[in-house]
């Protein structure tokens, strides 16, 4: 009998998996806490989080026990019938908010966004009105909805007409009251840009958003699909951007919100929550009784073990360490939500790509795991639940991989 060779994961992706990324060699087996093993078992310190998703890190007990409990009561039901946990979870997130008002649940960031996007013209529909001014450098996902919303050229390219009812303007008052004409139904913001560079926005000028949605009868929409939900040390984005009173009309979540189970979801103030009414929207999935115990177990595990102080505390430390290494230009964010700027630095012989590819490269040949954000701009995403010493050791290997880099050295040995 011929025992062939099994093709490894990598040849199977590039046979049948498309691609849509530019995916790192790396093939990820297991995880648990702050750290991922690849096939061969070695260790990275996972500062990744799937992209500020795995709020407990990987293989969290709490969430073990939610999943499978879950699992063996009712996985899902159709947004047909009632089911307790979303209940729960909806009256909780309402709580983060801290203003009355409903909530709609679905599965991603980009279908959280689109809903708002209708919520946003319903609003707007008898005054005539549908446009939605978004922001030079955000990100609202990769829908066609979510590109027109998306100030970055990149992320339209190629795909045509844009979705009409969008603009995308440089994140300055005076550009948003320029933008604002009688069409306007809404402004759209991240109070921190996750994928443009971690940016949070002056807490003025999100006060200056709220005072002109006022004056004008618009939505003000939060995405809070990267900074909300704990990941800044606060549940709410704005308030770790400083304007705790310049609460928003709206606000869409997603990523940490299931602690890596698939959920997204959208709120709406009291006046605007029962504007999309029965037969307006909708999904299948959203809020399945296991993706909502998910997050339950997750916003359970935050409160007990206090992670929002931890996130704030964790991130002052790293904040601070990564102020001082070298070649670091700036250190942006909030809590664990941290983009590190660097200089250029001489790439290596065939070595390619931005300043951010080619240092996040160095860090994973070196033992961590972090996210580029821009050209020059690395995110560092641990889980909230990462502890003093293992962000030292992250600080070590940014360190190394950082000196080697200002000599020119190439990549310091793992
Ligand atoms: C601020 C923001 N909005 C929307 C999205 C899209 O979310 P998803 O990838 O879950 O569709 C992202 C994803 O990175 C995001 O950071």
């Amino acid at each position: 009998m011929s025992t062939r060779p099994q093709p490894t994961t990598a040849e199977l992706y590039g046979q049948y998996v498309m691609p849509t990324y530019a995916r790192f060699p790396l093939a990820l087996a297991r995880g648990e806490g702050v750290r991922v093993w690849d096939e061969d078992g070695r260790a990275y310190l996972d500062f990744t989080s799937g992209i500020a998703v795995n709020a407990l890190g990987h293989a969290h007990p709490a969430l073990r026990e939610a999943l499978a409990s879950q699992a063996a009561t009712l996985v899902h039901t159709s947004n047909l019938y009632l089911t307790r946990p979303q209940a729960e979870l909806a009256r909780r997130l309402t709580g983060f908010v801290g203003t009355p008002g409903k909530v709609f649940f679905c599965n991603s960031g980009a279908e959280a966004n689109e809903g708002l996007y209708k919520l946003a013209r319903k609003h707007g529909a008898p005054r005539g009105r549908h446009e939605i001014v978004t922001l030079e450098g955000s990100f609202h996902g990769r829908t066609l909805g979510g590109i027109a919303a998306t100030g970055q050229l990149k992320v339209k390219l190629g795909f045509g007409p844009p979705v009409g009812g969008f603009l995308n303007v440089p994140a300055r008052i005076e550009c948003v009251e320029n933008a604002v004409n009688g069409k306007t139904a809404a402004i759209m913001v991240e109070p921190i840009q996750g994928e443009g560079g971690v940016r949070p926005l002056a807490a003025e000028f999100l006060r200056a958003l709220r005072t002109l949605c006022d004056e004008h009868g618009l939505l003000l929409i939060y995405d809070e699909v990267q900074c909300g939900l704990g990941r800044t040390g606060h549940w709410c984005g704005w308030q770790a951007a400083g304007a705790a009173d310049a609460v928003p009309d709206a606000v869409s979540w997603a990523k940490g919100i299931g602690g890596g189970f698939p959920l997204g979801a959208f709120w709406a103030r009291e006046t605007f929550a029962d504007l999309l009414g029965p037969g307006t929207h909708g999904t299948t999935y959203g809020g399945s009784p296991l993706a909502c115990a998910a997050a339950n177990a997750v916003f359970d595990t935050i409160e007990k073990e206090d992670l929002l102080a931890a996130a704030r505390a964790r991130g002052t430390q790293l904040r601070e360490a990564a102020a001082g290494l070298p070649l670091v230009r700036e250190v942006r964010g909030a809590g664990l939500l941290l983009g590190v700027e660097v200089e250029d630095f001489a790439p290596v012989e065939g070595e390619e790509g931005t300043p951010a590819l080619r240092l996040t490269k160095r860090l994973m040949a070196a033992g961590l795991l972090v996210v580029p954000a821009g050209e020059q701009t690395i995110r560092l995403l641990p889980p909230l639940n990462v502890s003093a010493d293992e962000c030292d050791e992250a600080i070590q290997i940014l360190r190394d991989v950082l000196s080697a880099a200002e000599s020119s050295s190439g990549v310091p040995a793992a």
